[in-house]
């Protein structure tokens, strides 16, 4: 019988990547989806046929638990959140309940529907449903060395950050305290021609196009100066998988080790179009953040060694897919702002 997979996040960037890998794989898929009429399940659904919806949200305990029944995983993958930095300000109390506490209530559904009671503690009692949780280097934020390992200290820099390092250390906790196969990924940053616009990624190749079609003449971006571990989210996917197959929960830090700033990344988008990034894009103060996380780099050693992982796409290569993915996009007439309200 097919191996069965619970995917919260379906409709977002790497709930899109995982689903076609597990099909791949020969998996059955079940996708959380949230809201009554929510247009990027219909979005999805064109993309991703094979998927099955089953409705819930991580705001609802029951709603999880009612799925969790009905699918009957084998893996559990909690992708679900708040994931864009800015809006975890602007709302940060709706950040801590999806994005945290949306953890705990994933992870509770799954521990009520294997029938490990909280007296058991961990001998013997493991359920049979292995979980993946979403964990992220912002957790690091203001870091404490370069670069970044499993054991590097947390210093996160938003409310996003701080939810994440309460979904990181409570799915630790679940496995010491019932013994399940409860595992992190600590992922950087990735990205694709599916990322959120208000990313910066996607911010820079979208404006990118625009200005090569002719549709506007400038771009306006926030701090140049940030560096990020940028990679291709078709390959972060793939970890999350072999994270579920290890032999034992562990959690793993996931990145290429390279880092690049804005200004290298604007400059890579542009030159990849044929255009000279200096005559477009202006700084505008009002686009940092509160707090800044100023660099990230991942040390993928341990998921390289133990899980045989390996990033295969390069930032050029990445930079130049979601440009030209972002050309064909314009000019077949597509809206990639659909579903995007963010500066
Ligand atoms: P994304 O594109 O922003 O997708 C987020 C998903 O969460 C969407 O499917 C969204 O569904 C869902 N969601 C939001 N609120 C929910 C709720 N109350 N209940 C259930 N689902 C809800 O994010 P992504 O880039 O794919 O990232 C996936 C996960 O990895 C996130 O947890 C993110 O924080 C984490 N992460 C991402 C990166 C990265 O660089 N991409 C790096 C490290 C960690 P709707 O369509 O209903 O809004
Ligand atoms: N979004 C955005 N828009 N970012 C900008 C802009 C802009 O106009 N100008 C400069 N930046 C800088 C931000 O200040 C930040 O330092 C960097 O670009 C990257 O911003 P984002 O692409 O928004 O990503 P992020 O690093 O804050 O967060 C992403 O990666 C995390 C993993 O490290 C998200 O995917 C998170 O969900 C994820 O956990």
């Amino acid at each position: 019988m097919a191996r069965r997979a619970l995917i919260t996040g379906i409709t977002g960037q790497d709930g899109s990547y995982l689903a076609e890998h597990l099909l791949e794989q020969g998996y059955e898929v079940w996708g959380l989806a949230r809201g009554q009429a929510n247009p990027r399940v219909s979005r999805m659904r064109k993309l991703l046929a094979d998927v099955h919806v089953v409705r819930g949200d991580l705001l609802d305990q029951g709603s999880l638990i009612s799925a969790v029944e009905r699918v009957q995983p084998d893996e559990v993958y909690n992708l679900g959140a708040i994931s864009f930095v800015p809006m975890s300000w602007e709302q940060a109390e709706l950040t801590a309940e999806v994005t945290g506490m949306g953890v705990l209530r994933m992870l509770e559904a799954i521990r009520v529907c294997s029938g490990v009671s909280r007296s058991s503690g961990s001998a013997g009692s493991s359920g049979q449903i292995r979980f993946y949780q979403a964990s992220s280097s912002e957790m690091f934020g203001q870091v404490s060395e370069t670069p970044q390992t499993e054991s590097t200290a947390f210093h996160p820099r938003s409310p996003y950050g701080v939810a994440k390092a309460y979904g990181h250390f409570l799915t630790q906790n679940y496995r010491e305290s019932y013994g399940m196969f409860a595992v992190s990924g600590i992922l950087f940053n990735h990205e694709s021609p599916r990322r959120g616009a208000e990313f910066v990624t996607r911010k820079v190749t979208l404006g990118v196009a625009r200005i090569k079609l002719g549709l506007t003449a400038q771009l306006r971006l926030g701090n140049l100066e940030a560096r990020r571990d940028w990679g291709f989210a078709g390959d972060y996917v793939k970890a999350m998988h072999l994270m579920l197959q290890a032999g034992s929960p562990e959690d793993y830090v996931i990145g290429t080790g390279r880092m690049k700033s804005v200004r290298e990344l604007v400059e890579a988008a542009f030159t990849a179009a044929g255009l000279d990034w200096e005559r477009h894009v202006v700084t505008d103060r009002a686009l940092h953040r509160p707090a800044e996380v100023d660099l990230l780099c991942a040390d993928p050693k341990k998921a390289r060694a133990q899980l045989g992982w390996e990033p295969r796409v390069s930032f050029d290569e990445l930079v130049a897919m979601m440009v030209e993915s972002d050309l064909r996009l314009l000019t077949d007439g597509g809206d990639p702002d659909q579903d995007s309200s963010w500066p």
